[in-house]
């Protein structure tokens, strides 16, 4: 079973990351979940889900799982596990711990620039920072517009040090009919880069 992180920051497009955490379970992986305080507010602003609190304790933990799943309207069994921004004791912030792929999903300017200057005081931060490190796959999807030039130099330092980009930037050639469709294209780009099969939309061509 493949293992991912899944980071949601406070960017605009918290739909984007539920959407990728849905698909990466249906597709069988395992999934960590943070979402960043911001996160959380901007995800109720946008979709009218509030995660419930977390907090070291595993017992808060479990309930934001099931919520989630809940809200996806996934089995309550699947391998979900949310954890709290704060928490650096969890396996994603050891370089020894087995993750397959992390992606930050939408990825904030603010979180952009912390790991590209390598500031790691949170656990997404860390764990992306280790990503990086290990050279293993790290996909961030910056949600921006427009973009200041410290914006494309930290995009570009973290591009450098082997992140891969997938801005939320939705093609339009696949001639969208909904929201859904849109945000279906983002995502699938994003699996795309893990090598997670989807029809999430057409591809060009067939
Ligand atoms: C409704 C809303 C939308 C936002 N959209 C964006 C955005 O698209 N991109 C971005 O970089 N920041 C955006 N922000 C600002 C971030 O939430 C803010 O910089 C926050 O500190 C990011 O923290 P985090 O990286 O810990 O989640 C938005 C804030 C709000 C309230």
């Amino acid at each position: 079973m493949k293992t991912y992180v899944v980071v949601i920051t406070g960017a605009s497009g918290s739909v984007y990351g539920l959407r990728l955490v849905e698909q990466l379970l249906s597709a069988g992986g395992s999934v960590t979940v943070v979402v960043t305080r911001a996160g959380r507010d901007v995800m109720e602003f946008e979709t009218g889900f509030r995660l419930p609190e977390t907090a070291a304790s595993s017992e808060h933990s479990i309930g934001a799982a099931q919520a989630m799943l809940a809200f996806l309207e996934l089995p309550a069994t699947l391998p979900l596990r949310v954890v709290d921004q704060s928490d650096l004791f969890d396996a994603a912030a050891s370089g020894s711990a087995r993750i397959d792929a992390m992606v930050v999903c939408p990825a904030s300017m603010g979180f952009v620039g912390s790991v590209a200057a390598g500031i790691a005081t949170d656990l997404p931060e860390r764990a992306a920072d280790v990503m990086l490190k290990e050279r293993r796959p790290l996909v961030l999807v910056p949600r921006e517009t427009p973009m200041s030039l410290i914006h494309l130099r930290n995009l570009t330092s973290l591009a450098e040090a082997g992140a891969v980009i997938v801005p939320a930037s939705p093609g339009f050639y696949h001639k969208p009919g909904s929201i859904d469709d849109v945000v279906n294209f983002v995502v699938g780009k994003v699996l795309d880069q893990l090598g997670v099969e989807h029809r999430l939309f057409t591809r060009w061509g067939e």
